[in-house]
């Protein structure tokens, strides 16, 4: 499965970053992801697979396209094919305020599995705590955040003082970043995106070492999934505010509200695919770049089974005779 649909799910984020690419800048977070909603929703149904999005844009009242349950693929124009059956998670536009206003960060995403392979999780909130792979094992979601920072700082064989962590810059952070900033760590506040933050933390030289706090539950999934294959961990609980969230948590199948999910709980796949491209310029990617005669787009596609991390740089030329290609 990985092999053969690891680049189709290429095409899928590609096309929906340079679609919304296009809307960078423009004020308009709604429009930026309907553009990459119906982008992706197009392109997925030229995908070989038996698809069902597992985590999508909510549910099917209040999205019209790329619901969960939604069946996707070129299974649904040819029922008589033998197509693989596939579970889906997608972000079209992770960070619509960021290519809203053209800030740095944001990106298009998909990660798929098997049946079964990715936490049906409802869109609540998550608490997560994620780290690279050399941090693996030594943070706990309920420790103090410097006993943490310390058991990172340890393994990375660095000060406290050296560690730089991601946290949303929301009023419901302020004691956590007063603990970071007590305990003595570097923080970087964000606007949005902690899942591009999450994959960060997880690759060697993106200057992140961890990322804390509160986010979105889908994001969680979906950076579970990219953790894996990158040998990362995620630890993350589920937020109840209101009674109504345990009522959508048991319609999905949740039944411990407060369970500490690890890694492997979010995205316990055998055969895990993740896909992103950058929307506008990142950390780790760069944004898409439109040069008259083509465009340009740098994406991360990484395998759990073939044990592959790609970064592509694509440039997609348009039927020009004469298209001169940069070497970066
Ligand atoms: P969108 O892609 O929907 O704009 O979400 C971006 C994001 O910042 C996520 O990265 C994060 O998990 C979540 O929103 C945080 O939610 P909130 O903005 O409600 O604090």
């Amino acid at each position: 499965m990985e092999t053969r649909l690891s680049l189709e799910f290429l095409r899928v984020v590609e096309q929906a970053a340079i679609e919304t690419a296009r809307t960078m800048g423009q004020g308009d977070r709604h429009q930026a992801d309907h553009v990459a909603v119906e982008s992706m929703r197009k392109v997925m149904d030229t995908v070989p697979m038996d698809g069902t999005i597992v985590i999508g844009e909510g549910e099917r009242d209040e999205a019209p396209m790329l619901f969960i349950g939604e069946k996707v693929g070129a299974a649904q124009r040819e029922p008589n094919a033998k197509y693989p059956a596939v579970d889906i998670a997608v972000d079209p536009l992770e960070g619509t305020n960021l290519c809203a206003t053209g800030a740095p960060n944001a990106i298009a995403v998909l990660a798929a599995s098997e049946k079964g392979g990715l936490l049906h999780a409802p869109d609540l909130y998550m608490e997560k705590i994620i780290v690279g792979p050399s941090c693996k094992g030594a943070v706990e979601l309920d420790a103090p955040v410097a006993d943490n920072l310390k058991a990172i700082a340890r393994r990375l064989d660095r000060a406290v003082e050296d560690l730089v962590v991601i946290v949303l810059e929301r009023p419901r952070h302020e004691k956590l970043i007063d603990e970071i900033r007590a305990a003595g760590a570097r923080i970087r506040l964000i606007g949005d995106g902690d899942l591009s933050a999450g994959i960060s933390a997880s690759v060697l030289g993106t200057g992140v070492h961890a990322v804390m706090g509160t986010g979105g539950a889908p994001e969680g999934v979906l950076a579970a999934a990219a953790l894996r294959c990158l040998n990362g961990q995620i630890l993350a609980r589920l937020v109840v505010s209101k009674p109504e969230h345990l009522e959508r948590m048991e319609k999905m199948g949740i039944k411990d509200p407060k369970r500490i999910y690890d890694t492997a709980d979010l995205a316990p796949g055998k055969n895990i695919i993740f896909a992103c491209t950058g929307v506008t310029e990142g950390s780790m990617l760069r944004g898409v770049r439109f040069f008259g005669e083509g465009i340009r787009t740098h994406s991360l596609v990484l395998t759990l089974e073939q044990r592959q991390v790609r970064f592509i740089d694509t440039v997609h030329l348009y039927k020009k005779p004469d298209v001169k290609v940069r070497f970066a």
